[in-house]
């Protein structure tokens, strides 16, 4: 009586379609159409085919070495998964939403291939730990692609810095001009960020090198398994030490997206300074027609959409993180279906990333600078008023507050007069402060200001020419100097 019920209610749902093959021992129907729709990961999770195939290459081989799986039916398995890979590469696989998921499409299909023994690949696992190990092996590959991506960024931007290491520009605090600085030691600021954002990934890699095969559904297998031998084989660590944490851990994917975040803050802050950089107040930099669209009205517009569109893309990556851990916040042991949303963040996540670090790339190599305009505006606004109190320090033995108080009134009487503070003449700074003579109008121009700055860390030009040779030993492992 119940299951006629049942059985009345689905037919009027619209599902009249057989039971899924995977499951088909309980199941006497098939899904609603909606039920197919919101459970079915098909669409997205394909992406995981290479990292699926290989997985079930390790367990496939631990079976037959530990004598679950005959070494016939080992060899057709991988035979058959060797062309379940060809078909999905050359894009004849037909995936099907009926089958949900990469794991059941791949399994029907090894199955119609080689016949019954398709079945077999599937004991001692689950789809739980299968999916666990296929995202960790996905974050893993993609850390790898994201790594060798920022260190190319990373050599543009020491190249691009060692060819303007000398190139005065104005340095901004609250966007104001502050003091001169280098264009070189400005770009050198973003290698350490990258630099940064690398080791980062490099932990979060190392964090999750931990396989979750063995798990199976969550509490491991009555199967005499070697999950040992599945960790080595896919070049893991070691196999994850609690199955209720292998199939539920995700924390890997919440530590790429957050590293990601962060490498998309800093993309973000350097896009900002580029569209800066290139609008017309400032015309430090030009980017080329190869890195800026036109205008369909003004013709004489140059825009750096790219520039624009690698600030905007951490919107949608940190919108990963906030999803990612919303998701999993509040979710009990072990394994949820929840889980299953975590995959279209993720990718959007690290699509947007690479895509950011790729025209970021592309700019840098790009760019052309305008040292005659940076210098112009680095002259301007009292720049090197700092440097004109250091004197008073050095050379007269003023007190630091009592030298900011002498520049001060210097600026201002330069600044009722229209004129820069090497256009006063000697007795007008002396009226202010006897004791100043002739030799401070050598440290009253940018060239010297920065010039100056030979401390640790500091803009001088000499300075960025080390840095340049240290970053290429320390972030490209090459030998230092040209
Ligand atoms: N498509 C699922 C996911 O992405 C795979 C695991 C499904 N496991 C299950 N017991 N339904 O998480």
């Amino acid at each position: 009586m119940a299951r006629k019920n049942t059985t009345a209610r689905a037919a009027k749902s619209g599902s009249n379609r057989r039971s899924n093959t995977m499951w088909g021992g309980r199941y006497k129907l098939g899904p609603a159409e909606i039920m197919e729709k919101i459970n079915a990961s098909i669409g997205f999770d394909r992406r995981l085919y290479a990292q699926d195939i290989a997985g079930s290459v390790a367990h496939c081989d631990m079976l037959v070495a530990q004598g679950i799986l005959t070494a016939k039916d080992g060899r057709d398995i991988k035979r058959g998964l060797a062309q379940v890979k060809a078909e999905i590469e050359s894009g004849k696989f037909k995936f099907s939403t009926k089958l949900e998921d990469i794991h059941f499409n791949v399994e029907q299909r090894l199955t119609d291939i080689i016949g019954p023994a398709g079945g077999r690949l599937h004991t001692a696992r689950s789809r739980n730990d299968q999916i666990a190990l296929d995202v960790r092996l996905w974050v893993r590959d993609t850390i790898d692609k994201v790594e060798a991506m920022l260190q190319d960024l990373q050599a543009a931007l020491i190249d691009r810095a060692d060819e303007y290491s000398s190139t005065i520009m104005p340095g901004f605090t609250h966007l104001q001009t502050a003091q001169p600085i280098t264009f070189g030691h400005h770009l050198m600021a973003y290698v350490e960020m990258f630099g940064r954002d690398r080791s980062r990934f490099a932990d979060c890699r190392a964090r999750l090198n931990e396989s979750p095969l063995g798990a199976a559904a969550l509490a491991g297998s009555p199967h005499p398994i070697d999950p040992r031998k599945t960790a080595k084989a896919l070049g893991f660590d070691r196999p994850m030490a609690n199955s209720l944490d292998a199939v539920s851990d995700r924390d890997y994917v919440i530590e790429f997206i957050s590293a990601a975040s962060t490498t998309a803050v800093h993309l973000s802050r350097l896009s900002e300074e580029i569209v800066i950089w290139c609008s017309a107040p400032f015309r430090f930099i030009a980017l080329s027609d190869a890195f800026t669209t036109g205008s369909s009205i003004m013709p004489q517009k140059r825009n750096p959409d790219a520039a624009e569109l690698t600030r905007a893309k951490v919107g949608r990556i940190v919108g990963a993180f906030v999803a990612l851990c919303t998701i999993l916040k509040g979710l009990p042991l072990t394994y949820g279906k929840d889980m299953q949303e975590d995959k279209e963040p993720l990718f959007d996540a690290a699509d947007s990333l690479e895509l950011g670090i790729a025209a970021m790339t592309g700019m840098i190599r790009d760019l052309k600078a305008s040292p005659e305009r940076m210098r112009a505006v680095a002259s301007a606004d009292y720049s090197v008023a700092t440097d004109l109190a250091d004197w008073l320090v050095r050379k007269v033995g003023l007190p630091f507050r009592q030298a900011h108080h002498v520049t001060g009134r210097l600026v201002g009487i330069a600044a009722d007069k229209g004129i820069d503070l090497d256009k006063l003449s000697l007795e007008e700074m002396q009226a202010v402060e006897p004791k100043i003579d002739r030799s401070v109008y050598r440290v009253l121009t940018v060239e010297a200001s920065v010039n100056a700055r030979k401390s640790l860390g500091g803009t001088a030009p000499a300075n960025v020419e080390r840095a340049v040779a240290e970053a290429r030993r320390r972030f490209l492992g090459k030998a230092g100097g040209r």
